[in-house]
């Protein structure tokens, strides 16, 4: 089986998190201690993906390639891809096509953050499905605001319908998307939607449809978080920061993930550690190596 590529949608304009969003692309905005980016980018690592596309807007790129460099630091290879317009989800498989080049992926949305005890277990069990896809059901107190999962009677899932009025569940489907590497020929037969865009539901429709779309619940003890609105992002921060002080460990490091998946070395880390000096991010860094 080729390796499994992934890609980190981090396009938008952000325009719910305005005026902040006015100068800075929202996947670059603090989760507490880091960049929202390093989340997601670490939930691909964990799930032992090292080839990664960025897409971002074009105004934005420079800005990733600086903050991101070309993922040699964390043993990975980062490939940078436009998205002209915000034109949905399902785009993203368009625009990596070249990259993808017939491989199975795993897509992250730049402002998901997930955490679990588990959470690499569950991952690396989605990425050995070569076929299908997989998809986590997660249940939320607004599923209107998302993708929301209908279930038939038997539990077999008959929609996934995108921000519904009324919701036939309460299983929002998070932002991580594994698919097999038919997904950017599917993408090619997604119609735009009435909001014009191209939407992930149209494409895990086709899935469904060939019954190979797998919906794996995300159970209570996961927590997912939106950074989506003001408040979300200070909650997203402030959990960060209860649990990382609390246990003393980083949550969403990729300095930390590529030292344990073995992809650099103490010295690698060392020279990582270097650049934040005596900060808590440095020190934890160098105590990995200790
Ligand atoms: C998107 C998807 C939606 C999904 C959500 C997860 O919504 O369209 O299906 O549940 O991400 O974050 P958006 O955040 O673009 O409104």
């Amino acid at each position: 089986m080729t390796a499994r590529k992934g890609i980190i949608l981090a396009g938008g304009s952000g325009t719910r998190l305005y005026p902040i969003t006015m100068g800075v692309s929202k996947q670059l905005l603090p989760v507490y201690d880091k960049p929202m980016i390093y989340y997601p980018l670490s939930v691909l690592m964990l799930a032992g993906i090292r080839e990664i596309a960025i897409i971002t807007t074009p105004d934005d790129q420079d800005q990733f390639r600086r903050l991101l460099k070309d993922g040699a630091q964390w043993g990975l290879e980062f490939t940078f891809i436009v998205q002209p317009a915000p034109e949905g989800l399902a785009q993203a498989y368009l625009l990596a096509e070249d990259f993808l080049d017939g491989a199975p992926s795993a897509m992250v949305l730049g402002d998901n953050l997930f955490f679990g005890h588990g959470l690499p277990d569950l991952l690396q069990a989605a990425g050995r499905q070569d076929t299908g896809g997989t998809v986590f059901g997660y249940r939320v107190a607004d599923p209107e605001r998302y993708g929301v999962v209908d279930f038939a009677e038997d539990g077999t899932v008959r929609r996934i319908i995108e921000k519904p009025t009324n919701p036939p569940s309460s299983y929002a489907v998070t932002g991580l998307y594994f698919l097999d590497g038919t997904a950017s020929e599917r993408a090619r037969m997604v119609q735009k939607s009435d909001r014009g865009e191209l939407e992930i539901v149209s494409l895990l429709e086709s899935y469904l449809k060939d019954g190979t779309l797998s919906v794996q619940q995300m159970g209570r003890g996961y927590a997912w978080l939106d950074t989506g609105t003001h408040s979300s992002l200070l909650d997203a921060g402030n959990f960060v920061r209860t649990l990382s002080e609390r246990q003393g460990q980083q949550i969403g490091s990729p300095d930390e993930v590529a030292y344990v998946q073995g992809w650099i070395d103490d010295a690698k880390l060392l020279d990582r550690a270097k650049l934040f000096g005596k900060n808590a991010y440095g020190s934890y860094l160098r105590w990995l190596v200790d």
